[in-house]
């Protein structure tokens, strides 16, 4: 029978709460999400005081300022802070994004944070995402070709087919999209998800790849891209402000035209 409650040690119960120190008059509360496999306890969502005037602007700011001073068990990925390595994705506000690129002054109230959702915890605001690369990695996502390398040259492409990857090659590859898509929430074990998919895209509108065939052979299947219907969360939460939802319909597009 279908279990549509949270299973009762998954309930996220209310955790600690950590005062801002003494003369601070500019403080905002940070909610996390907090889980550790280790301790065999409950997710929790602890309560931190953050004294303003003396924190970055940044939610990735806040955490980092709350690990270094006020909590170093606390856990998340970051890396280039600048929106570029795409490790910093988690829910902020109720909104998939990269906590380097939100400002903590968008936000009206608490700022509260949680993992990207629907996606396996490894602890605290790190994801599992094995099985999201293994996806990226099953679309060959590099050039490919067949006729002989030009001998002392490139492989050259107009301005107008580089223009084609505008919009594609921004992609970090953070995954805000794929988990706020509902498709990919109930049949990520089959459906690719719209960041995979943007990037196979990426590679059939590449004037110089020479296995668009394959490629799109790869796709036609009712789920690893069919099961895009069209809902829109990707392209609303992408954070680098692309359009996966347009490359997939691009995608469904070189499907029909190549049937004619
Ligand atoms: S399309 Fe946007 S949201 Fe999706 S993985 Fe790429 S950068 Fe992240
Ligand atoms: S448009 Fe497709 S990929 Fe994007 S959220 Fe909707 S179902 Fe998912
Ligand atoms: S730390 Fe690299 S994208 Fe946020």
């Amino acid at each position: 029978m279908a279990e549509f409650r949270l299973p009762a040690n998954s309930t996220v119960k209310k955790g600690k709460n950590f005062k801002a120190g003494a003369g601070a008059t500019n403080v905002r509360k940070f909610n996390v999400y907090r889980w550790n496999e280790d301790d065999g306890e409950n997710p929790r969502l602890d309560s931190y005081e953050v004294d303003m005037d003396k924190c970055g602007p940044m939610v990735l700011d806040g955490l980092i300022k709350i690990k270094n001073e006020i909590d170093p068990t606390l856990t998340f990925r970051r890396s280039c802070r600048e929106g570029v390595c795409g490790s910093c994705a988690m829910n902020v506000a109720g909104t998939n994004t990269l906590a380097c690129t939100m400002a903590n002054e968008d936000i009206k109230g608490d700022i509260n944070i949680y993992p990207l959702p629907h996606m396996e915890v490894v602890k605290d605001l790190v994801t599992d995402l094995t099985h999201f690369y293994a996806q990226y990695a099953s679309i060959k996502p590099w050039m490919q070709t067949v006729s002989p390398t030009p001998s002392g040259a490139e492989r050259l492409q107009s301005p107008e087919d580089r223009a084609k990857l505008d919009g594609l090659y921004e992609c970090v590859l953070c995954a805000c999209c794929s988990t706020s898509c509902p498709s990919y929430w109930w049949n990520s074990d089959k459906y690719l998800g719209p960041a995979v998919l943007l990037q196979a895209y990426r590679w059939l509108v590449d004037s110089r790849d020479e296995v668009t065939g394959e490629r799109l052979d790869d796709l036609e299947d009712p789920f690893r891209l069919y099961r895009c219907h069209t809902i829109m969360n990707c392209t609303n939460t992408c954070p680098k402000g692309l359009n996966p939802a347009k490359a997939i319909a691009e995608i469904k597009k070189m499907m029909v035209e190549r049937q004619g």
